[in-house]
Protein backbone atom coordinates (compact mmCIF):
# COMPACT_ATOMS: atom_id res chain seq x y z
CA UNK A 1 0.00 0.00 0.00
CA UNK A 2 1.14 3.36 -0.38
CA UNK A 3 0.26 6.48 1.59
CA UNK A 4 0.85 10.63 0.54
CA UNK A 5 4.13 11.41 2.38
CA UNK A 6 2.48 14.04 4.78
CA UNK A 7 0.50 10.99 5.77
CA UNK A 8 2.94 8.79 6.59
CA UNK A 9 5.12 11.69 7.98
CA UNK A 10 2.06 12.13 11.02
CA UNK A 11 1.88 8.47 10.99
CA UNK A 12 5.51 8.11 12.18
CA UNK A 13 5.55 11.27 14.50
CA UNK A 14 2.61 9.40 16.34
CA UNK A 15 4.80 6.20 16.64
CA UNK A 16 7.52 8.25 17.80
CA UNK A 17 5.53 10.12 20.21
CA UNK A 18 6.93 9.07 23.71
CA UNK A 19 10.16 7.29 22.95
CA UNK A 20 12.06 10.70 21.16
CA UNK A 21 12.10 14.27 21.95
CA UNK A 22 11.55 16.23 18.95
CA UNK A 23 9.22 13.09 17.30
CA UNK A 24 7.91 15.33 14.09
CA UNK A 25 11.04 16.30 13.38
CA UNK A 26 12.65 12.96 14.06
CA UNK A 27 10.19 11.68 11.76
CA UNK A 28 11.24 13.88 8.67
CA UNK A 29 15.08 13.51 9.10
CA UNK A 30 13.29 9.16 9.07
CA UNK A 31 11.77 9.78 5.90
CA UNK A 32 14.71 12.17 4.68
CA UNK A 33 17.05 9.37 5.21
CA UNK A 34 15.00 6.70 3.99
CA UNK A 35 14.54 8.53 0.27
CA UNK A 36 18.00 10.02 0.20
CA UNK A 37 16.29 13.62 -0.38
CA UNK A 38 16.83 16.97 1.56
CA UNK A 39 14.38 19.38 3.13
CA UNK A 40 13.66 21.28 0.39
CA UNK A 41 12.34 17.78 -1.45
CA UNK A 42 10.37 16.72 1.50
CA UNK A 43 8.71 20.42 1.99
CA UNK A 44 7.95 20.26 -1.50
CA UNK A 45 6.42 16.61 -2.10
CA UNK A 46 4.40 16.47 0.66
CA UNK A 47 1.46 14.88 -1.92
CA UNK A 48 3.86 11.66 -3.33
CA UNK A 49 3.11 8.39 -2.86
CA UNK A 50 5.28 6.37 -0.82
CA UNK A 51 5.43 2.52 -0.22
CA UNK A 52 4.66 2.54 3.51
CA UNK A 53 5.05 -1.62 3.06
CA UNK A 54 8.62 -1.58 1.93
CA UNK A 55 10.82 -3.62 4.53
CA UNK A 56 13.76 -1.19 5.12
CA UNK A 57 11.22 1.49 5.90
CA UNK A 58 8.86 -0.63 8.05
CA UNK A 59 12.29 -1.74 10.13
CA UNK A 60 13.38 1.63 10.76
CA UNK A 61 10.09 2.78 11.80
CA UNK A 62 10.21 -0.13 14.44
CA UNK A 63 14.04 0.28 15.35
CA UNK A 64 13.59 4.20 15.61
CA UNK A 65 10.46 3.41 18.08
CA UNK A 66 12.90 1.25 20.20
CA UNK A 67 15.01 5.05 20.11
CA UNK A 68 17.75 3.19 18.26
CA UNK A 69 19.79 6.65 17.15
CA UNK A 70 19.28 7.32 13.39
CA UNK A 71 22.86 7.83 12.69
CA UNK A 72 22.59 3.45 13.04
CA UNK A 73 19.95 3.03 10.58
CA UNK A 74 21.28 5.74 7.83
CA UNK A 75 24.32 4.61 8.51
CA UNK A 76 25.69 8.47 8.03
CA UNK A 77 26.94 10.64 10.07
CA UNK A 78 28.20 14.17 9.53
CA UNK A 79 30.75 15.61 11.65
CA UNK A 80 32.57 18.84 10.93
CA UNK A 81 30.49 19.47 7.63
CA UNK A 82 31.88 15.89 6.15
CA UNK A 83 29.62 12.92 6.03
CA UNK A 84 30.65 9.66 7.70
CA UNK A 85 30.23 5.96 7.66
CA UNK A 86 29.01 4.91 10.61
CA UNK A 87 27.43 1.92 12.35
CA UNK A 88 26.55 -0.25 15.94
CA UNK A 89 30.42 -1.03 15.99
CA UNK A 90 32.01 2.47 17.21
CA UNK A 91 30.48 5.55 18.67
CA UNK A 92 28.14 7.97 17.30
CA UNK A 93 31.13 11.05 16.77
CA UNK A 94 29.15 13.98 18.77
CA UNK A 95 29.92 17.72 17.73
CA UNK A 96 31.59 18.41 20.73
CA UNK A 97 34.66 16.72 19.85
CA UNK A 98 35.12 19.24 16.75
CA UNK A 99 36.59 21.29 19.58
CA UNK A 100 39.45 19.04 20.26
CA UNK A 101 40.37 19.50 16.15
CA UNK A 102 40.27 22.93 16.32
CA UNK A 103 42.50 23.07 19.29
CA UNK A 104 44.82 21.05 17.67
CA UNK A 105 44.90 22.86 14.23
CA UNK A 106 45.46 25.99 16.03
CA UNK A 107 48.84 24.81 17.49
CA UNK A 108 50.17 23.37 14.89
CA UNK A 109 51.40 24.71 11.81
CA UNK A 110 50.33 22.30 8.52
CA UNK A 111 54.14 22.35 7.53
CA UNK A 112 55.09 19.93 10.73
CA UNK A 113 56.17 16.41 9.34
CA UNK A 114 54.64 15.03 13.11
CA UNK A 115 54.16 11.86 14.45
CA UNK A 116 50.29 11.73 15.88
CA UNK A 117 48.85 8.85 17.63
CA UNK A 118 45.14 8.73 18.66
CA UNK A 119 43.95 6.26 21.11
CA UNK A 120 40.27 5.36 20.83
CA UNK A 121 39.96 6.08 17.43
CA UNK A 122 36.35 4.59 16.57
CA UNK A 123 34.65 6.19 13.53
CA UNK A 124 38.01 7.64 12.88
CA UNK A 125 36.64 11.44 12.56
CA UNK A 126 39.36 12.66 14.62
CA UNK A 127 42.83 11.20 12.83
CA UNK A 128 40.91 11.83 9.70
CA UNK A 129 39.94 15.31 10.14
CA UNK A 130 43.89 16.32 11.46
CA UNK A 131 44.84 14.30 8.25
CA UNK A 132 43.12 16.67 6.18
CA UNK A 133 44.11 19.94 8.25
CA UNK A 134 47.90 18.63 8.61
CA UNK A 135 48.85 17.08 5.45
CA UNK A 136 52.87 16.76 6.66
CA UNK A 137 51.80 14.65 9.48
CA UNK A 138 51.87 10.85 9.68
CA UNK A 139 49.08 9.23 11.83
CA UNK A 140 49.25 5.90 13.99
CA UNK A 141 45.38 5.14 15.47
CA UNK A 142 44.73 3.16 17.75
CA UNK A 143 41.54 1.21 19.62
CA UNK A 144 41.17 -1.90 21.45
CA UNK A 145 37.65 -2.77 19.33
CA UNK A 146 38.21 -4.45 15.66
CA UNK A 147 34.23 -3.72 15.30
CA UNK A 148 35.25 -0.03 16.02
CA UNK A 149 38.49 -0.66 14.03
CA UNK A 150 36.36 -1.99 11.15
CA UNK A 151 34.27 1.20 11.03
CA UNK A 152 37.75 3.52 10.59
CA UNK A 153 39.06 1.59 8.06
CA UNK A 154 35.80 2.38 6.00
CA UNK A 155 36.34 6.17 6.27
CA UNK A 156 40.09 6.29 6.25
CA UNK A 157 39.02 4.54 2.84
CA UNK A 158 36.16 6.71 2.23
CA UNK A 159 38.94 9.92 2.24
CA UNK A 160 41.52 8.30 0.58
CA UNK A 161 43.84 8.32 3.77
CA UNK A 162 45.14 4.72 3.95
CA UNK A 163 48.64 5.77 3.20
CA UNK A 164 48.22 8.32 5.71
CA UNK A 165 46.39 7.01 8.89
CA UNK A 166 47.83 3.18 10.00
CA UNK A 167 45.21 0.95 12.36
CA UNK A 168 46.26 -0.28 15.21
CA UNK A 169 44.20 -2.85 17.37
CA UNK A 170 45.55 -2.60 21.11
CA UNK A 171 45.11 -1.44 24.78
CA UNK A 172 46.11 2.18 24.57
CA UNK A 173 49.66 2.72 23.63
CA UNK A 174 50.66 -0.94 24.00
CA UNK A 175 51.07 -1.68 20.25
CA UNK A 176 53.00 2.02 19.53
CA UNK A 177 56.93 1.87 20.06
CA UNK A 178 57.68 4.66 17.84
CA UNK A 179 58.17 8.23 19.32
CA UNK A 180 55.18 10.41 19.34
CA UNK A 181 55.27 13.97 18.65
CA UNK A 182 51.36 14.40 19.45
CA UNK A 183 49.01 11.93 21.09
CA UNK A 184 45.60 12.57 21.19
CA UNK A 185 42.25 10.97 22.22
CA UNK A 186 38.98 11.28 23.20
CA UNK A 187 38.83 8.45 25.53
CA UNK A 188 35.77 7.01 27.44
CA UNK A 189 35.04 9.34 30.19
CA UNK A 190 32.07 8.32 32.02
CA UNK A 191 31.92 6.63 35.54
CA UNK A 192 30.37 3.23 35.13
CA UNK A 193 27.38 3.48 37.53
CA UNK A 194 26.09 6.54 35.69
CA UNK A 195 22.65 5.53 33.79
CA UNK A 196 22.28 6.98 31.22
CA UNK A 197 19.33 7.57 28.31
CA UNK A 198 18.30 4.50 26.44
CA UNK A 199 18.95 5.69 22.86
CA UNK A 200 22.82 5.30 24.48
CA UNK A 201 22.54 1.58 25.52
CA UNK A 202 22.90 0.94 21.64
CA UNK A 203 26.33 2.55 21.64
CA UNK A 204 29.02 0.41 22.20
CA UNK A 205 29.77 0.31 26.27
CA UNK A 206 33.45 0.50 26.14
CA UNK A 207 33.10 3.79 24.58
CA UNK A 208 31.47 5.61 26.74
CA UNK A 209 32.88 4.33 30.24
CA UNK A 210 35.76 4.71 31.71
CA UNK A 211 36.12 3.09 34.98
CA UNK A 212 34.37 3.13 38.24
CA UNK A 213 35.34 7.11 38.57
CA UNK A 214 34.97 7.55 34.99
CA UNK A 215 38.75 9.32 34.39
CA UNK A 216 40.47 6.13 34.71
CA UNK A 217 41.73 5.81 31.24
CA UNK A 218 43.12 9.78 31.17
CA UNK A 219 44.83 8.94 33.87
CA UNK A 220 46.49 6.32 32.37
CA UNK A 221 46.91 8.24 29.53
CA UNK A 222 48.55 10.82 31.15
CA UNK A 223 50.97 8.21 32.86
CA UNK A 224 51.79 6.97 29.46
CA UNK A 225 52.39 10.81 28.19
CA UNK A 226 54.81 10.84 30.96
CA UNK A 227 56.65 7.56 30.67
CA UNK A 228 56.90 8.57 27.13
CA UNK A 229 57.78 11.79 27.43
CA UNK A 230 55.37 13.05 24.78
CA UNK A 231 55.67 16.67 24.45
CA UNK A 232 51.84 17.31 23.68
CA UNK A 233 48.85 15.56 25.11
CA UNK A 234 45.41 16.97 23.40
CA UNK A 235 42.29 14.97 25.39
CA UNK A 236 38.45 15.47 25.69
CA UNK A 237 37.50 15.02 29.06
CA UNK A 238 33.89 15.18 30.64
CA UNK A 239 33.05 18.73 32.19
CA UNK A 240 33.53 17.55 35.41
CA UNK A 241 36.67 16.13 35.20
CA UNK A 242 38.83 19.63 34.85
CA UNK A 243 39.51 19.21 38.64
CA UNK A 244 40.80 15.46 38.77
CA UNK A 245 42.95 15.93 36.15
CA UNK A 246 44.50 19.55 37.86
CA UNK A 247 44.96 17.08 40.88
CA UNK A 248 46.42 14.25 39.27
CA UNK A 249 49.06 16.35 37.56
CA UNK A 250 50.19 18.26 40.90
CA UNK A 251 52.74 15.51 41.33
CA UNK A 252 53.99 16.03 37.28
CA UNK A 253 56.18 18.76 35.73
CA UNK A 254 53.84 20.67 33.51
CA UNK A 255 55.25 23.06 30.53
CA UNK A 256 51.94 24.11 30.39
CA UNK A 257 48.19 22.93 30.80
CA UNK A 258 45.29 24.51 29.12
CA UNK A 259 41.43 23.69 29.36
CA UNK A 260 38.77 24.53 26.38
CA UNK A 261 35.63 24.73 26.81
CA UNK A 262 32.42 23.58 24.30
CA UNK A 263 30.07 25.93 22.77
CA UNK A 264 27.56 25.36 26.09
CA UNK A 265 30.28 27.10 27.94
CA UNK A 266 31.20 23.50 29.46
CA UNK A 267 34.95 22.16 30.41
CA UNK A 268 35.82 19.80 27.36
CA UNK A 269 39.23 19.17 27.34
CA UNK A 270 42.61 19.73 27.84
CA UNK A 271 46.21 20.12 25.97
CA UNK A 272 49.31 18.99 27.89
CA UNK A 273 52.50 20.09 27.23
CA UNK A 274 55.70 18.54 29.38
C1 LIG B 1 34.59 8.02 23.23
S1 LIG B 1 35.02 6.85 21.95
C2 LIG B 1 35.81 7.97 20.81
C3 LIG B 1 35.67 7.55 19.38
C4 LIG B 1 36.12 8.60 18.36
N1 LIG B 1 37.52 8.92 18.52
C5 LIG B 1 35.27 9.86 18.51
O1 LIG B 1 35.78 10.86 19.03
O2 LIG B 1 34.07 9.83 18.15
C6 LIG B 1 36.36 6.00 22.74
C7 LIG B 1 37.03 4.90 21.92
O3 LIG B 1 38.07 4.35 22.74
C8 LIG B 1 38.14 2.95 22.55
N2 LIG B 1 38.78 2.38 23.75
C9 LIG B 1 38.25 2.12 24.95
N3 LIG B 1 39.17 1.62 25.78
C10 LIG B 1 40.33 1.57 25.08
C11 LIG B 1 41.66 1.13 25.40
N4 LIG B 1 41.96 0.68 26.61
N5 LIG B 1 42.61 1.21 24.44
C12 LIG B 1 42.31 1.68 23.19
N6 LIG B 1 41.07 2.10 22.85
C13 LIG B 1 40.10 2.05 23.77
C14 LIG B 1 36.68 2.54 22.35
O4 LIG B 1 36.60 1.30 21.67
C15 LIG B 1 36.14 3.73 21.55
O5 LIG B 1 36.23 3.48 20.16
Amino acid sequence: MSKRLKELHEEITQRLRGVVESPRREAELLLMGFLEKDILYFITHQEDMIDDNDPKLIEWIERRSANVPLEYLTNRVSFYSETFYIDEGALIPRPETEHLIDEIVARISSKEAITIVEVGVGSGIISIMLARHLPNARFIAVDISPKALAVARRNIELFNLTNRIELREGDLLSCVDEPIDLLVSNPPYIANDVSLESNLSYEPQNALFGGEIGDEIIRRLLDEVYARQIPMFVCEMGFDQRTKVQEYLKSFSVQSLEFYKDLASLDRGFILKI
